[in-house]
């Protein structure tokens, strides 16, 4: 005979099942984490998502090692939580990985958890959100935890331009499982405590002798500098959660979603004299690119993406006239705004991002060209720069650009020029546009002239001016149509507010194919 429970009696043991489930691996592990100066799992989680907006799936789940003799002890929910919550207001789905549970490791339970949320983020259009602090492949679960890692890369595939997928490393993130990050649209990484590899110090002295400290192999200011692998890298985690908030609130839901439309505070029809001003006379001088984006955009709030990498170009999100939009900007005050391998590679992952959630993207160019010599030869600056041209001439979403200053060569046809199928092309009087600089044109053209001259100096000046006049301007694209119009650099703000509005509807498409071949 079955006996019998009353109802408070079952209420009770799930409540104590509950309570052991949200300690993890207990109080002594959660004291742990903090005195690392970390937060728990459970903490991180509440801190990112609408005040009291959790619902956690799976909490009872355990690993099957756990009941035999490769494990000795059952964690209920084993070492991630999961679920689904909201970020300002909008559905997010969440996993952070519990490192008080067997440090974090990912074990064939936590992977069917992790996967269980992606599919519901796939087939409900909502963004994914991983926060990540593990060792690793559990490694009493051996090749079944090698394979549920197999099965987070696919969703992470499968996701890829669905829904916003953004990883924050929190703690240590090693071998093959940086690789889920790595597929996801953004990568956050706290400082000081978050770090990837796929091989840590220790074997790296094994194999190849070489010493080196985990941060300096793998911490944030490595990969948010040196590698690219990381967007975004801040002291605390606090501030790297609050700043993913901060994100979501510029990203549609999905790929069939609009990005979220806030009706501006600044005046769309804002005009600003100090851009009139802002290209120095002496048009080798630099100037700061930021300053122009942050007088254009919608309270000059700019998120700006890998900050710290390939400063030479600026990308980021940022609204207009309460529109979301991704900025493509030189920056002339790092290498004058060259586009070399790491810059155009950096510009054309974003570009494929804003244009996979229907983001709009506003280029604003000063381009001396690509950076010529044997090292960017040698590294492929061919096969890289064909990137950024590949994911601008593929991008449907509205392109609005805007010249303002130098446009010579390959690299004015790179940056969102009509050409590649960019809708509003817009230019300041400053703007020069040609085949390549003045002083490289005349000494081809020119070259006997200059060099049988009694005054190769005083020619060679005459000639620039010359050459400056009849080509280093906006009027002969101008002419063509190729610019849409020049303005005043003072308008610059309601020019392209006006050009978003009336691209609210633009409808373009690719031909029929299985997928491009992006030269990779
Ligand atoms: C099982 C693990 C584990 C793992 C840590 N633990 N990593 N258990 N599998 N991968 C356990 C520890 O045994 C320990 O349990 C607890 O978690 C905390 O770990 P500590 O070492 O005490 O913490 P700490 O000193 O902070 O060091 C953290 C660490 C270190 C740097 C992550 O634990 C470590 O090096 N772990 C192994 C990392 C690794 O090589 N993983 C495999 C990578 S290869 P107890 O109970 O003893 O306290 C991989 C393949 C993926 O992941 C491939 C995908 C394609």
């Amino acid at each position: 005979m079955a006996v019998e429970k009353r109802i408070e009696e079952r209420l009770e043991e799930l409540n104590r099942r509950r309570e052991q489930s949200r300690l993890g691996g207990g109080l002594k592990r959660i004291e742990q984490q903090h005195n690392k100066g970390k937060l728990t799992a459970r903490e991180r989680i509440e801190f990112l998502l609408d005040p009291n907006s959790f619902q956690e799936l799976d909490p009872f789940v355990t690993s099957w090692a756990a009941d035999t003799e490769q494990g000795s002890r059952v964690y209920p929910g084993d070492a991630v939580v999961t679920g689904f919550g909201k970020v300002n207001g909008r559905l997010t789905y969440v996993y952070a990985q519990d490192f008080t549970v067997l440090g974090g490791s990912l074990s064939e339970a936590v992977a069917e958890k992790i996967c269980k949320v992606m599919d519901m983020a796939i087939k409900n259009g909502a963004p994914v959100i991983g926060l990540n602090d593990s060792g690793g492949a559990r490694i009493q679960e051996g090749v079944v935890s090698l394979a549920g890692y197999g099965e987070l890369f696919f969703r992470n595939t499968m996701a890829s331009g669905v829904v916003p997928q953004i990883s924050v490393i929190l703690g240590p993130c090693a071998g093959g499982a940086v690789y889920s990050p790595a597929i996801t649209e953004f990568v956050f990484m706290t400082q000081g405590l978050g770090q990837m590899y796929i091989t840590g110090p220790d074997v790296i002295k094994a194999a190849t002798g070489e010493v080196v400290t985990h941060e300096t192999l793998g911490g944030a200011e490595s990969h948010a500098s040196m590698s690219g692998v990381a967007h975004f890298a801040y002291p605390s985690e606090q501030e790297c959660l609050s700043e993913v908030r901060r994100l979501l609130a510029f990203l549609p839901q999905n790929n069939m979603d609009d990005p979220p439309f806030v009706p501006p505070y600044d005046d769309p029809s804002r005009t600003d004299d100090t851009l009139s001003h802002i290209i120095p006379d002496d048009l080798v001088k630099a100037y700061n690119m930021r300053e122009v984006i942050n007088r254009i955009v919608d309270d000059g709030d700019f998120m700006e993406v890998h900050a710290q990498y390939a400063q030479n170009i600026i990308i980021g999100l940022a609204r207009m006239g309460g529109f979301p939009i991704g900025i493509v900007a030189q920056q002339p005050l790092f290498l004058a705004g060259v586009l070399d391998i790491d810059a155009s590679v950096k510009a054309a992952r974003f570009v494929r991002f804003c244009d996979s959630f229907n983001i709009p993207i506003l280029t604003l160019v000063d381009v001396p060209g690509f950076l010529p010599g044997t090292d960017q030869e040698h590294r492929g600056i061919i096969r890289h720069g064909a990137k950024l041209i590949y994911a601008y001439a593929e991008a449907t979403v509205p392109k609005i650009t805007v010249l303002v200053r130098k446009a010579y060569g390959g690299a004015y046809l790179v940056m969102g020029s009509k050409h590649l199928r960019a809708d509003v092309n817009l230019a300041w009087p400053t703007a020069e546009i040609a085949v390549m600089g003045p002083e490289g044109a005349v000494g081809v053209l020119h070259k006997d002239e200059l060099a049988s001259s009694d005054n190769p100096e005083e020619l060679k000046a005459r000639l620039v001016q010359e050459y400056r006049s009849r080509w280093a301007n906006p009027y002969v694209a101008a002419g063509r149509g190729y610019v849409d119009d020049v303005i005043n650099p003072a308008e610059t703000r309601p020019r392209v507010v006006k050009a978003l509005e009336m691209l609210q509807n633009k409808r373009d498409s690719m031909p029929p194919k299985k997928h491009g071949n992006i030269p990779l």
